[in-house]
């Protein structure tokens, strides 16, 4: 493999780690099974190994110690990876793909709108979102699929959040396109642009973008009315439709409709799988359980305030993500050499903190498998050993938002409902796109309700 670095002295320093020979077949066993095949490879090549993925050649580390060495450099070695794959996924204004001054400036002209006193206003939102959305599936059927519970959840949550809560027509229209979009989403499109491939209507390329011209046909509907209305609304939408940069130049549409994707896209799956993980593990832990509802019974009202200062419920929250993190591995595409431990790796390759590499390292977490929620009230993680929403100038820019929505939609439903699993089988992590779920829907049963409202 040839480096992008056009200078042959820096290609003859070259050192690189040892990894998997091949790139189909370990990019399909990381596809099947990303924590199996990361664990395999690590113990086999060494931390750090070199992955020839099918998207690229990859860098990969568990190791705190590289790990800050990987966050802790200048933004500006960095691209983001697999741009040409996300590009036609997500658009060309994604945040995801932006890099440099056009990424710095994206995510101050984001970041208020999903941080603190802000993101509380979303708070009373979130709740009675879970609240109606919980009675409907119950009365719908004698057993609830957590799965599609949380799904519809945190659907509903940032469809409103994005686009206000008024219009109830407009919010399930906007949640049934969405919910095809990552339908529709097959894994092999985000490994390898040779997927992306029309075949008569039936290529995952082409459900893909069935669904995707179906939900961009109602965003622009609902833009043309946004641009229109003389009514102040501070929903998403609008202060995107009248957000300007610091040098006031105001956004395109197309750099609109790239980031509601992106928001769509990355805002409501990752919550959706990590409160399923959350309910699964509570209900497989009887102590867990139940010291999560002392603490909730002992609290003198459900508030979001009072739930999102629970400090069992964090942790509880913070052990999910450990367990099971949403995405196994987040990457960069290095554009000048790194020193990287004992490796000088050269321009053009990727690097990747594997975050399910640093959450299972049994030195860090004692009895790594055990679901102990406690482990976050005994100690604190550093970024470099607990990163479920990645690090460094591309940390998750919802994370507080996410972190948030767990705690008031998790908190609610735990205080209220006393719940038993369905199915004592035991629950696996799955691939679903880029992100790893659970391998079942996770169905409930619900055996009483705790109290009545108020
Ligand atoms: C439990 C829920 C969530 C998890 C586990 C999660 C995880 C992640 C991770 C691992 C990254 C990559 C970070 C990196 O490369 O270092 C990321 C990026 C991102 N996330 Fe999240 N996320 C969640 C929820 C959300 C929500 C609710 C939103 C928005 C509403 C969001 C928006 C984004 C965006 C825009 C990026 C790209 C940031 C950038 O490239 O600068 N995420 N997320």
């Amino acid at each position: 493999m040839k480096p992008d670095s056009d200078s042959s002295s820096e290609y003859a320093k070259v050192r690189l780690p040892p990894g998997p020979s091949g790139s189909w077949r370990p990019t399909l066993q990381l596809i099947r099974n990303p924590r199996r095949a990361l664990e395999s490879w690590a113990r086999e090549y060494g931390d750090p190994f070199l992955l020839n993925a099918l998207n690229g050649p990859v860098v990969v580390t568990g190791r705190e110690d590289l790990i800050r060495t990987i966050h802790g450099q200048d933004p500006s070695i960095y691209a983001p990876f697999a741009t040409p794959t996300i590009i036609p996924l997500m658009g060309n204004g994604s945040m995801l793909i932006l890099e440099g001054e056009p990424h710095r400036r994206e995510r101050r002209l984001m970041m208020p709108m999903f941080h603190g006193d802000r993101m509380k206003a979303y708070g009373a939102n979130m709740q009675q979102c879970a609240t109606t959305q919980f009675e409907a599936h119950r009365a719908r059927a004698s057993s609830i699929v957590t799965l599609d519970l949380m799904t519809d959840i945190s659907l509903e949550v940032i469809v409103r959040t994005i686009f206000g809560g008024n219009d109830r027509e407009l919010a399930t229209r906007l949640m049934d396109a969405s919910r095809k979009v990552v339908a529709s989403s097959s894994p092999l499109l985000f490994f390898s642009k040779k997927t992306h491939l029309p075949f008569f209507g039936f290529s995952p390329w082409d459900q893909w973008r069935k669904a995707k011209s179906q939900l961009f046909k109602l965003l622009d509907e609902v833009i043309e009315q946004r641009q229109q209305s003389t009514s102040q609304s501070d929903d998403i939408l609008s202060m995107l439709c009248g957000a300007t940069y610091e040098d006031g130049q105001s956004i395109t549409r197309e750099h609109i409709y790239s980031e509601l994707m992106t928001f769509l896209f990355a805002g409501h799956e990752t919550t959706a799988l990590s409160l399923t993980w959350a309910i699964y593990h509570l209900h497989k832990n009887p102590l867990a359980l139940s010291s999560l509802r002392q603490e909730l019974d002992s609290l003198a009202d459900e508030s979001p305030t009072n739930l999102s200062s629970a400090p069992y419920l964090k942790a509880t929250i913070q052990e999910t993500l450990r367990i099971h993190p949403i995405l196994t591995e987040t990457l960069r595409k290095l554009k000048a050499p790194l020193q990287l431990g004992d490796y000088l790796l050269p321009a053009g390759m990727a690097v990747a903190p594997a975050t399910v590499l640093a959450h299972h390292n049994p030195i860090t977490y004692k009895e790594p498998e055990l679901f102990r929620p406690e482990r976050f009230i005994e100690r604190s993680y550093s970024p470099f050993e607990y990163m479920p929403f990645g690090g460094g100038h591309r940390r998750c820019i919802g994370a507080a938002f996410a972190s948030y929505e767990m705690a008031i939609v998790l908190g609610t439903i735990i205080k209220r409902y006393e719940l038993e699993l369905v199915d004592s089988k035991p629950v696996v992590p799955k691939r679903r796109n880029v992100t790893i779920g659970p391998s079942s829907g996770v169905p409930i049963r619900v055996l009483s309700r705790r109290f009545t409202d108020e």
